[in-house]
């Protein structure tokens, strides 16, 4: 840990969950609030049809030896060691993957951004590199813990759009969920790293000294239900067990407020 790194200040005046309205929207982007949840967003049917289109699908591995399955891609996979054209390039494929899952059940990705834009006085749209959309929605299907983390562009991809945003936030939407385990913690310290010209910090792994004594908000995953929180909060997901016979379906992106206050979203 080093020693220049100041202690993050908490910022959030309620560690409840709130309902998605224009002014919670606003308060979670400023980070002054723990998380939004929207009840209900999908029927059980939807859920069902949801996590089994989903298991047809094309789903890929990071590697063999972990479980995370995915559909769709991540930017951050490109950030250190492709080039942003190859990013940019691989985005039709990504969105044709996770269509065809949509075109079996249901589209999560654009019922939220119709229930996004219905808070927002300002447009919301997929994120943009000049005329080129980004891939927003990745599928997941996992119950392996995921280590303590921030997702923060300004810092993470300076070199790209979404370095302009002045607030991150998270959704997931879970078709399935666990038989124990697995809730998510996130830990009101908001990420300020110092940053080396030309060099992006670490972002995965963090320190636990980083979050100690910060306030924090611990839910579960419920399925039907949305979760929004602002992941420039450091976060982590702890090891779940399975349904018998089940895995755990999710989809997510990130929503970024820009300078013009229009949202963008990316995975
Ligand atoms: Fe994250």
């Amino acid at each position: 840990m080093s020693a220049v790194l100041e202690r993050a200040q908490p910022t959030w005046e309620s560690t409840a969950e709130h309902e998605l309205t224009r002014e919670n929207l606003a308060l979670l982007l400023d980070n002054r609030i723990s998380a939004i949840r929207i009840r209900g967003f999908a029927t059980p049917a939807e859920c069902a049809g949801f996590a089994a289109a989903a298991k047809k699908g094309r789903m890929q591995y990071y590697n063999v030896s972990d479980r995370i399955g995915y559909i769709g891609l991540a930017q951050y996979q490109y950030r250190w060691n492709r080039t942003k054209e190859e990013f940019l390039a691989d985005v039709p494929q990504a969105r044709a993957d996770v269509e065809e899952v949509f075109a079996q059940s249901f589209d999560p990705l654009a019922r939220l951004m119709e229930r996004l834009q219905a808070a927002w006085d300002r447009p919301v749209d997929f994120a943009r590199e000049g005329e080129r959309p980004y891939f927003a929605g990745i599928i997941r299907s996992t119950s392996d813990k995921i280590d303590l983390h921030v997702d923060w562009a300004p810092v993470n991809s300076p070199d790209y759009a979404i370095g302009a945003i002045d607030g991150q936030l998270g959704w997931n939407f879970f078709a399935e969920e666990l038989e124990s385990g697995g809730h998510t913690t996130v830990y009101n310290a908001p990420w300020n790293p110092l940053v080396t010209p030309g060099e992006i910090p670490k972002s995965y792994g963090l320190d636990h000294a980083l979050v100690e004594g910060a306030p924090r908000f611990t839910y579960r995953a419920t399925a039907g239900d949305v979760v929004i929180f602002n992941t420039r909060n450091p976060h982590e997901v702890a090891p779940g067990t399975c349904m018998p016979g089940g895995s755990r379906v999710s989809i997510g992106s990130f929503v970024g407020r820009m300078p013009a206050g229009n949202l963008v979203l990316w995975a």
